[in-house]
């Protein structure tokens, strides 16, 4: 009697408790710090972060720069909500650029959590930047599928990129205390473009997907860039940007030179009015921003597979393509004309798929820190001069994650941004 009168009492407490628990806990696992490391260098020169991007939680890993460029993997940080993967086979799951964004002069992490259709902002601790601290609540993209982040120049404001059935961008003040907080009149669809308009949540991809939103160099425009396919190529929607931080209500479509078709990661090119876009459909493209797209060029890259993300070093001068087909890094010059030369190209490991790259400068050199995704590294090469990189290092992170109890897939990571003391 005792025993069967008792059990039904545990059920219940226990049911109440898995109830009222589960989402409690979610809310308080924004910022929650696995240390993946016992070493803790606090003369870190700065720290980069990408994203587990995982079904369940979306962590982000931080790993500290040393003085000499090298890595040392400190941490897993819940980023308070879901990653997804769209309907595709293999590594890159949100077909994008810029699913996780630093910004030096804001002292501010941004994050997509794509599967929740949030993003979460965190402040970073200039002194030890592997110590995130959550700003305000994830919020709302008030899209779905978010895949990339811009800060404006000052790190003052932050606009996400939507590519799931809600397309487009909307952008939010970066509130110290209260987090994200929702500009008036920055939310404009993408949803009535041929190349969106029938996107799912998740969407299948690559072709015809949203690829990333980036702030022109004066900040006076937004523009994400949007895949099509060969025969019915993407375009760049460019929206003018007020003091406020509004945007215009409609925005520009500009499509890529002829040959181009899918326009991907996006670079601003110093001083020239102008963005470099990786376009798998055969390498890069130029965008002349000023005076009619009269400047603009589709640029074919000999023997490329997927070129797909970008950076740009402020020391060579030169951008840094990254194909996940060919796991193969490629140099590109950009002239005053914006003429272009292909440089150099770089093989890194086959088969182990390089996605998104960021550059970051420590100590007066460059160096290209790359998402090589199958290989669960973080390659690491110096760009001392044009022409010259050399593989300094990769950081392997899977086995300290199976012993910290953090899940990565291959399939699932994505993202790559630095931050420098
Ligand atoms: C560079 O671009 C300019 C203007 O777009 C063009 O007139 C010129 O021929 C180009 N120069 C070279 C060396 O390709
Ligand atoms: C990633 O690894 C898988 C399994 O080894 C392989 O089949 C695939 O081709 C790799 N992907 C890329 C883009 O290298």
């Amino acid at each position: 009697m005792k025993v069967s009168t008792a059990l039904p009492v545990v059920a219940a407490l226990a049911a109440v408790s898995v109830v009222y628990a589960a989402p409690l806990q979610r809310r308080a696992g924004v910022g929650n710090k696995k240390k993946m490391a016992e070493t803790t260098s606090f003369d870190s020169s700065g720290a980069v972060y990408f994203l587990t991007n995982e079904p369940d939680v979306n962590q982000i890993l931080v790993a500290s720069i040393n003085v000499d460029g090298t890595l040392n993997l400190d941490s897993a940080v819940e980023a308070g909500g879901r990653g997804s993967h769209g309907k595709s086979n293999g590594p890159d799951a949100l077909f994008s650029q810029g699913s996780i964004k630093a910004s030096k002069k804001g002292q501010v992490l941004a994050t997509v959590n794509a599967g929740s259709n949030t993003i979460s902002l965190f402040s970073i601790d200039p002194k030890d930047p592997t110590s995130l601290t959550p700003l305000g609540d994830p919020v709302s993209s008030e899209g779905e599928f978010p895949v990339s982040l811009a800060f404006n120049a000052d790190g003052t404001r932050l606009c996400v990129l939507n590519g799931g059935t809600v397309s487009g961008v909307n952008c939010f003040k970066v509130d110290k205390k209260l987090g994200p907080v929702a500009i008036a009149n920055s939310l404009r669809l993408l949803t009535a473009t041929d190349a969106l308009k029938g996107a799912q949540t998740p969407p299948a991809g690559p072709t015809n997907t949203a690829s990333q939103v980036l702030f022109s160099e004066d900040g006076q425009q937004l523009i994400a860039s949007v895949k099509g396919t060969p025969q019915a190529p993407g375009f760049f929607a460019i929206w003018s940007v007020a003091a406020d931080g509004s945007l215009s209500k409609d925005f520009q479509k500009v499509a890529p030179a002829k040959g181009g078709a899918l326009p991907f990661g996006m670079s601003v090119i110093p001083g020239k009015k102008a963005l470099l876009a990786t376009d798998p459909a055969l390498g890069f493209d130029i965008l002349d921003l000023d005076g009619g797209n009269k400047r603009s060029s589709a640029n074919k890259i000999a023997g490329q597979a997927a070129i797909c993300w970008s950076a740009f070093s402020p020391k060579t001068g030169n951008f840094y393509l990254s194909d996940v087909g060919m796991s193969t890094i490629t140099e590109v010059h950009v002239d005053n004309n914006l003429n272009v030369t292909v440089v150099m190209e770089y093989p890194q490991l086959p088969g182990s798929a390089t996605l998104d790259l960021d550059v970051a400068t420590i100590n007066g050199r460059d160096f290209v820190y790359v998402l090589a995704a199958n290989a669960t590294s973080v390659d690491v090469l110096a760009i001392d001069s044009p022409g010259a990189a050399t593989k300094l290092t990769a950081l392997n992170f899977a086995s300290l994650a199976k012993t910290a109890g953090v899940t990565i897939n291959p399939n699932n990571l994505q993202g790559m941004t630095t931050f420098t003391t």
